[in-house]
């Protein structure tokens, strides 16, 4: 593992106060050593459809492709919205699943994490994540990461005490991610 590993980090969430978005700034903090992060903006990503596909992936799109192409390893934090995964990223998922079968999330590892001000952690959010990488990539880390009862930020960090489970996970993923697919059992 060094530097000269990539690894993408999508958010969920837009929102400038975003605890989500906090994570993947406390993610990048500690990996910072371990490789080197994209992190590209969902938010100039169209509207996922077959007829604008057709005419060339937008270049927003081409760049969000081009990162995860490059990544050994791929990191989602995101809030759950209305029991499932918020449009923004369920929309940057489907256009990264194209063309069928062969899109950039073939072979990659895919961790998925969400941190929530309730108690839930998420759960349905990172359950219907699962669901959806399950089918676009065989090196789906299954062990997701919930971080509940998160109400203030440290300096746009997580605070001590969410960064406390971060990290460990974040360890299991990268080891997780250096294990070759096929000698899983
Ligand atoms: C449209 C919308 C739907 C939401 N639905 C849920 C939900 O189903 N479950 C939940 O635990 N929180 C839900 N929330 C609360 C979010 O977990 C909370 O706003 C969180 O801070 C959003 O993530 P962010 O801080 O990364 O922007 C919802 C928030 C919004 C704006």
């Amino acid at each position: 593992m060094g530097e000269s590993d990539y690894c993408t980090i999508l958010v969920g969430s837009l929102r400038k106060g975003s605890l989500n978005r906090a994570a993947a700034r406390s993610a990048v903090r500690y990996l910072h050593n371990q490789f080197t992060i994209h992190q590209p903006d969902l938010s100039q990503i169209p509207l996922f459809n077959q007829d604008l596909e057709e005419l060339g992936d937008p270049e927003a799109v081409t760049r969000l492709k081009d990162a995860v192409d490059e990544s050994k390893l791929v990191l989602c934090f995101s809030p759950e919205y209305n029991y499932s995964t918020p449009g923004l990223l369920k929309n940057a998922i489907d256009w990264l699943s194209r063309p069928f079968r062969s899109g950039s999330l073939v072979g990659r590892s895919v961790g998925i994490a969400s941190v929530t001000p309730g108690s839930r952690g998420g759960e349905n959010a990172r359950e219907h994540l699962l669901q959806t990488f399950g089918v676009l990539t065989e090196h789906l880390y299954r062990v997701t990461l919930g971080i509940p009862g998160v109400t203030e930020l440290d300096d746009g960090f997580l605070p001590e005490h969410a960064e406390q489970l971060l990290r460990p996970w974040l360890d299991d993923v990268i080891k997780f991610s250096t294990q070759d697919p096929h000698i899983r059992p």
